[in-house]
């Protein structure tokens, strides 16, 4: 594992003039309004880098821009690898691993997401407080390389408390409607059932979408300080649920970009 991560640090390392210390991932439907704030923006396309996969999802664009938003430097992935693609988790894990190595200390992470808090509406956002893993596998599975991490890292605060204040702060001088909870990973691709959806309410998830858990266990392990937006796209009443098409997904997420724009623009301003 370690050595397609250095080799893909390294062609980085060529192409880039300044280290980065803040990595963002933006997830479906997000990949637009984030990318207009970034300064000097170096663009490199997933299928250039040695052994990074390529997204296969048509809603996730597949670049890496390097650049400066509020006079930080920041990685930004526009679009994300999920493990229904059928990417093993070592590759999920590999960006992740590359960011820790040019420099990234902040991890700031968007996702759709279906809601399955019914006191909730579709449209509004939710702060990652903490997670539920229901994938079937780990990323950290298999022999821990000491260089980046411990073999049994703590998840007692898988997203930063410090990096979480901050965004309510944010989100409350904004007066952007921005709830704290939940969110439960599954494998996907289908969609859930009404009995799923009602078995993850009972878990105690507010929001259940296909990413973001393998990214923040692997940041975690690599002292990687994370947060996580999820833009809560579809409604998830099990007694009331409508289908739910991918371009509905994608629609309403990018009609709330701009609040996420507001809070990650905000919160990197304050690193
Ligand atoms: N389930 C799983 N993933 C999702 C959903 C959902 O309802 N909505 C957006 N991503």
């Amino acid at each position: 594992m370690l050595h397609p991560v250095k080799e893909a640090t390294e062609f980085l390392q060529k192409k880039i003039k300044h280290k980065p210390e803040v990595g963002v991932i933006l997830g479906t439907g997000l990949g637009n309004l984030f990318v207009e704030e970034i300064k000097n923006p170096i663009t490199i396309t997933y299928n250039v880098i040695p052994h990074f996969p390529v997204t296969t999802v048509t809603s996730h664009k597949g670049q890496l821009i390097f650049g400066e938003v509020k006079k930080k430097q920041v990685m930004v992935m526009r679009g994300r690898f999920h493990y229904y693609e059928g990417y093993s988790m070592q590759q999920i894990a590999l960006p992740i691993r590359v960011m820790k190595l040019l420099g990234v200390k902040n991890l700031l992470i968007s996702n759709a997401a279906g809601n399955l808090n019914l006191s909730w509406h579709k449209g509004e956002l939710m702060m990652l407080d903490d997670h539920i893993n229901l994938q079937p596998d780990n990323p950290l599975r298999g022999e821990n390389s000491e260089l980046f991490g411990p073999r049994f890292p703590d998840m007692s605060e898988p997203y930063a408390q410090k990096l979480n204040k901050k965004l309510q702060k944010i989100a409350r001088e904004n007066k952007i409607n921005l709830h704290k909870g939940v969110y439960a990973a599954v494998q996907g691709p289908s969609m859930e059932t009404r009995a799923e959806y009602r078995y993850l309410r009972m878990l105690g998830a507010d929001a259940v979408g296909m990413s973001t858990v393998p990214e923040v266990l692997v940041a975690n392990h690599m002292g990687i300080a994370c947060c996580a937006v999820s833009v809560l796209t579809n409604d998830c009443d099990p007694d009331h649920l409508n289908r739910v098409e991918l371009q509905t997904i994608v629609d309403t997420a990018s009609a709330s970009e701009k609040k996420l724009v507001t809070l990650f623009t905000g919160l990197i301003g304050q690193l």
